[in-house]
């Protein structure tokens, strides 16, 4: 099949090496040039495991990238739209880099003779598919979806630093279509799939992916309530985890307790389903309530610093860890980014270090120390913390430089057993 890809960010870079790797003609279009001249390259503007592989495979041959709408949709018999969703102040959902995909695709479709699917994959909130891609495009291609184009919603369910994996073994697809013919074609695209495929209508697609996240960020945060409460008696929330994920009806994933969650998507998407909800009246309680839990457990961490370290000014505190979740260079909504934002703000200096997020992390806070390595951050300080799960945390062992052998630790990374340290689980 031809595919255009609108918007080469994670989802949109992912999903079109991976649409290229099953077989079809790919074009990507992006806005920025840079992100088009790297993708011709063979070389992705972003770091996914196994992303760099497919794009040095595909790019040239059947997988391009562009600045131009025209070649791409003419070019093309379906088009994922993979725009950001951001939310705006207000935290309702920022619809404005769909609105404008859809118009330059729907001008494309006007005098395009052969029939066209546009599909949605970004994060919208229901009913967007229908009450504003939809109409859009029927005015700017002055066609009627359903006869003369076809438009559907398909969610990913991409992990950051899985998502090459989680695009080819999903545990199911979703297929939202308002018109048998756009559904057909959507499905086809996914035959070789072997998991369940869902086929609904354009709004329940966009429901099933808010629900799925924000019900992933409930757990987390009820993991962390109930950490909270564990930590005040002494017991591993850790253990009590285990226990409980043994219930089949509530599963082992997504339960691990600490500093809470952060990346393009947990946050953005709750906050997103709370704004629809009081857009149509309702109150949402509980999901307010997830994320209300979660902005507390940066201040946890730091109460818990201070009952070492009471006056924090001109104190050397080690940071260990900026971006959102191991294996990503990504630091959008990183936990690290209040922890940092607190320690400055009682006066301390942060040595900060990170295997990957350090030039991101250097964007939001240019006036810190940023260490190569994590001993080089631990040298001479009088606490650290642990903000990311990266692996290498585990094998941690040169307290000894430290000033004070405070370890905070945020993301149960570092084993206090046989170590000479002051240790602290933010949750254990
Ligand atoms: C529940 C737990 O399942 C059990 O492990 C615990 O020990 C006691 O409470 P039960 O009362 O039989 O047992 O509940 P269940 O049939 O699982 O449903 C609990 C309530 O949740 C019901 O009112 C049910 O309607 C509701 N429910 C259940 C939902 O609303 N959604 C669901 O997906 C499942
Ligand atoms: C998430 C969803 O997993 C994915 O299906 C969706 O498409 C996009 O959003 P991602 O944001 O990449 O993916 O990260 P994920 O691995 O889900 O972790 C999210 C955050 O939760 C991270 O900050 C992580 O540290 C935190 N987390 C995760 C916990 O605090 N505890 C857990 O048990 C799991």
């Amino acid at each position: 099949m031809r595919i255009s890809i609108i918007g080469t960010g994670y989802v949109g870079t992912v999903t079109g090496a991976c649409f290229a790797h099953l077989g079809n003609e790919v074009i990507c279009v992006d806005v920025d040039p840079k992100r088009v001249e790297s993708i011709n390259r063979g070389v992705p503007p972003i770091y996914e495991e196994g992303l760099d592989e497919l794009l040095k495979a595909h790019a040239g041959k059947n997988l391009r990238a562009t600045l131009d709408y025209d070649y791409a949709v003419s070019n093309s018999d379906v088009s994922f739209i993979c725009v950001p969703t951001p939310t705006d102040e207000n935290g309702k959902i920022d619809l404005r880099f769909v609105r404008e995909a859809s118009r330059s695709i729907g001008e494309r479709l006007k005098d395009k003779g052969s029939y066209h699917v546009v599909v949605v994959k970004s994060t919208v909130v229901p009913q967007t598919t229908q009450q504003v891609v939809t109409p859009i495009l029927e005015e700017a291609s002055g066609k009627k979806a359903g006869l003369d184009f076809g438009v559907g919603m398909n969610p990913e369910f991409l992990r950051e630093g899985k998502a090459v994996h989680d695009f080819m073994h999903p545990d199911r697809i979703v297929i939202g279509g308002d018109d048998p013919k756009a559904l057909g074609i959507i499905k086809g695209l996914y035959a070789g799939y072997t998991c369940p495929i869902l086929e609904v209508d354009t709004k329940t697609a966009e429901m099933i992916k808010y629900v799925s996240n924000a019900f992933l960020a409930t757990k987390i945060s009820f993991s962390n309530e109930v950490g909270n409460i564990c930590k005040r008696l002494g017991i591993d929330t850790y253990k009590v985890m285990e226990g409980v994920g043994l219930d089949a009806r509530i599963s082992p994933y997504f339960l691990n307790s600490g500093l809470g969650f952060g990346g393009s998507c947990f946050p953005k998407d709750v906050k997103a389903l709370i704004g629809k909800a009081s857009e149509i009246d309702y109150e949402p309680i509980l999901l307010k309530t997830v994320l209300k839990v979660n902005d507390g457990q940066p201040h946890m961490l730091i109460s818990l610093l201070k009952k070492h370290v009471p006056d924090l000014k001109d104190k050397r505190i080690a940071v260990l860890g900026l971006a959102f979740k191991n294996d990503t260079d990504d630091i959008r909504e990183s936990r690290a980014i209040p922890v940092i934002g607190s320690l400055l703000a009682e006066g301390a200096k942060v040595a900060a270090y990170d295997p990957m997020a350090t030039d991101n992390m250097k964007k939001v806070y240019p006036n810190i120390k940023y260490a190569k390595t994590a001993d080089e951050a631990l040298e001479g300080a009088d606490a650290c913390i642990i903000a990311t799960e990266w692996a290498e945390f585990k094998k941690l062992d040169s307290f000894k430089s430290m000033r004070k052998p405070v370890v905070i630790d945020g993301r149960r990374m570092v084993d206090p057993r046989g170590k000479d340290i002051i240790y602290e689980g933010l949750c254990w």
